[in-house]
């Protein structure tokens, strides 16, 4: 629970934390939260200090024995601000559990290896691989320097994303629901097309979970000068990397999906949601110009729905990263 909980925090971090990793932490001493934080602006506190501070505010300063839990392995080195594992070795914390080995080339398990040094106890806990999930998208900018984009579709088992005349449907199920306010709450910003936005105007906040909202992001010609869709396409995506953006979510409409099927490389992830739903007659998207380059990565039941994700790029999970990032701490 309390790697969760960080989890949950750590979302609150992303708004202004960028271009750096969105990072919960949790203080624990006998089995009670003492202690938690997040990651706050470029040059200031990272989640662990900020916790540490927290827990010995209402601690009385004495850490000694406890245990901390941290999405991501704590820095070691001297970045815009010292090393978050020398203040959690004069902490007198015992042990550390961390979500996800920071794939930052000048972090890369230095963190665990200078805690384990100290004879702090450090332990890998994913809750159930949800920080792995979490910092894909930040292992993906660590090695590209530009965001990771997830695509999502949710279609009724007829194929279709909305009803005749455009017109809304609920198509996914209660935990559909949840696991896209969870996906919405990880990421920096979701993107509907012109067309969702004048049909539905969706709100794209987080509601279903405890997390924060996202930049909503209406892609639509009103908003530039002439030009095409890959251009524009381009132009908004670079805009974002720019602002040091992880994660996008683009929640699709039949235009913007086909368009973005012809770009090549224009998004990283794939999510398919098929409902049991049966309509017969609506509004389509065209899975015939979907690209070839994607790998059938995850299948999975949300609820009475299918969920199928596929992924256009494997190799950043496995590679071991070499390229210096512009997003690092
Ligand atoms: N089931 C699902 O997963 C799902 C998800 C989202 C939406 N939907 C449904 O999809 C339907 C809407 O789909 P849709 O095909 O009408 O629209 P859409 O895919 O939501 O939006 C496409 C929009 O892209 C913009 N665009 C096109 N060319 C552009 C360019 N060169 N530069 C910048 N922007 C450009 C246009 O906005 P402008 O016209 O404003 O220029 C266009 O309307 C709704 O019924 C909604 O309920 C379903």
């Amino acid at each position: 629970m309390s790697m969760l909980h960080a989890l949950e925090l750590a979302t609150n971090a992303i708004k202004n934390c960028r271009p750096n990793p969105a990072v919960g932490a949790v203080v624990m001493k006998n089995g009670i939260a003492i202690g938690e934080g997040f990651t706050k602006e470029v040059g200031k506190d990272h989640a662990e200090i900020v916790a540490i501070k927290n827990a010995i505010a209402n601690n009385g300063g004495n850490l000694e024995g406890s245990e901390l839990f941290v999405t991501l392995e704590p820095c070691s080195h001297f970045g815009r601000t010292p090393p978050c594992t020398d203040t959690i070795i004069k902490s007198g914390i015992k042990k550390v559990f961390y979500g996800f080995l920071d794939p930052n080339p000048q972090v890369e398990g230095k963190g665990i290896a200078k805690l384990n040094e100290a004879g702090i106890e450090t332990i890998l806990k994913t809750a159930n691989g949800k920080t792995s999930d979490f910092y894909e998208s930040y292992s993906w900018c660590v090695k590209n320097k530009t965001p990771f984009v997830t695509l999502k579709i949710a279609q009724t088992a007829d194929g279709f994303i909305a009803g005749a005349d455009k017109k809304r449907l609920k198509i996914t199920g209660e935990e559909s629901q949840i696991k896209l306010h969870e996906l919405r709450s990880w990421c920096d910003a979701v993107i509907v097309g012109g067309g969702t936005f004048r049909t539905d105007n969706p709100q794209l906040t987080v509601r279903k979970v405890r997390g924060a909202n996202p930049q909503k992001i209406i892609f639509s010609r009103e908003n530039f000068n002439g030009g095409t869709f890959a251009e524009n396409w381009h132009a908004l995506i670079n805009s974002l990397a720019q602002k040091g953006m992880h994660h996008i979510l683009v929640e699709a409409g039949a235009n913007l999906s086909q368009n973005l099927f012809l770009i090549p490389n224009s998004f990283q992830k794939f999510l398919l949601w098929t409902s049991p739903l049966r309509i017969e007659n609506g509004l389509s998207w065209n899975s015939t110009l979907l690209p070839h380059n994607l790998t059938l990565t995850k299948t999975y039941s949300q609820g009475n729905d299918l969920c199928e994700e596929f992924s256009t790029s494997l190799d950043y999970r496995v590679s071991r990263v070499v390229a210096r990032g512009q997003a690092t701490r």
